[in-house]
């Protein structure tokens, strides 16, 4: 399964149609021009919509949060135009205003009061995702919590993983991401976000192992019904650059370079993708959206199971700061950003999007 599939050649294609329909060589030119004319579908809105072969809805929508320490906090991200750090109470206002767009579903980012070499405050009891999850549980039960579980919020040097300095000539390996030791920690964040209420786990870590890790925690403190969508292939990207002023994130030294994935590379994805659904992944997800839509259409085509992808911080920033300078139609980039991953094949979008698009949605209907 390593190698790209040979379907891989129909593309692009409708990757919804598996197996493929027609052979390589065919062409649609066989009766051409004038008795072929594209132009016809496309004359009034009644017949585009008519033909229209991806319809873009919030049923897939995902909304994300970051919740912070306090009381009555609504501190706005400078690089992320109405993204705020909101407090707990808040939160549970701002996710009472996205269930009542028809978005089923958050995820939750923790912005901790300390931070330490351990990320205690990941999967403390009392953690602010875990305090969060558990307040919007309670005053909006139907909403889907999505916990993400991750080290880099609570670490003080803000990577994945529990890192070892060792020494070495090399400085890029001066340091260590410890694997196998992170997956613990991960395993009772997963746990106590599970406890706190959070009805699906969504780690965002790319630790090797980490799904079966997180899966046998899960099963073993009774939380086998607990899905888990995986960031399965998650690229070492330059568009996560507001997400970690959003989330104090950025790490102190070095890059995510040794865990995240390289950009560069479409086969690995696919190694990534199967080994989380064989450890047990639900779900999987594709991470960033927007440069990795071959990413997500392959992914698609190859695996059977729920497919989301993430717009990030980086493709939502550029589009509202274009859109600030008059460059571009704000809601028409963002409705065609979000069409074009659906298109590509997730139906599970998370997007800082969800309720400016939700409401533009609804109007249209
Ligand atoms: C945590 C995490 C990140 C994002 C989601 N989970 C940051 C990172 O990996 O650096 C990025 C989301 C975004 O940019 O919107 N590991």
């Amino acid at each position: 399964m390593n190698q790209l599939s040979p379907l891989r050649q129909f593309l692009p294609c409708d990757p919804h149609h598996f197996p493929p329909i027609l052979p390589r060589d065919y062409t649609f030119s066989t009766m051409a021009f004038p008795i072929n004319r594209l132009r016809r579908l496309r004359r009034t809105e009644a017949l585009r919509s008519f033909v229209r072969e991806t319809r873009l809805t919030p049923a897939g929508f995902v909304y994300p949060l970051f919740i912070c320490p306090g009381e009555g906090i609504r501190k706005p991200v400078g690089s992320m135009p109405g993204v705020f750090n909101l407090s707990v109470d808040e939160a549970v206002k701002e996710c009472r205003e996205v269930h009542s767009l028809g978005i089923p579903s958050i995820v939750l980012f923790g912005l901790p009061e300390t931070k330490d070499e351990i990320a205690t405050g990941a999967w403390a009891e009392d953690g602010i995702v875990q305090q969060a999850a558990r307040a919007i549980k309670a005053a909006i039960p139907s909403l889907l919590i999505m916990g993400d579980v991750c080290l880099c919020e609570y670490m003080s040097h803000g990577h994945c993983g529990i890192v070892e300095h060792v020494n070495s000539p090399n400085p890029e390996t001066e340091y260590e991401i410890v694997n196998d030791a992170s997956l613990e920690l991960l395993a009772k964040t997963a746990v106590s976000q599970a406890r706190a209420g959070v009805d699906i786990i969504a780690p965002s870590d790319m630790m090797d192992g980490r799904i079966e890790a997180l899966r046998t925690a899960l099963d073993g403190s009774g939380f086998e019904n607990i899905p888990i969508m995986s960031y399965a292939a998650k690229f070492a990207s330059g568009f996560y650059g507001p997400f970690r002023e959003a989330a104090d994130s950025t790490p102190s030294f070095g890059d995510r370079r040794s865990y995240q994935m390289d950009p560069a590379n479409a086969r690995e994805a696919m190694r990534e993708i199967e080994l989380d659904l064989q450890e047990g992944a639900d779900m999987i997800m594709v991470k960033p959206a927007l440069s990795y839509l071959d990413i997500i259409a392959e992914a698609r085509i190859r695996f059977d199971v729920p497919l989301g992808a993430y717009q990030v911080s980086g493709e939502y920033a550029m589009i509202k700061a274009a859109a600030q300078n008059g460059w571009i139609d704000h809601d028409r980039v963002m409705l065609e950003s979000l069409l074009s991953i659906q298109r590509a094949g997730a139906s599970i979008i998370l997007t800082y999007f969800a309720k400016e698009a939700a409401k533009l949605l609804a109007k249209h209907c």
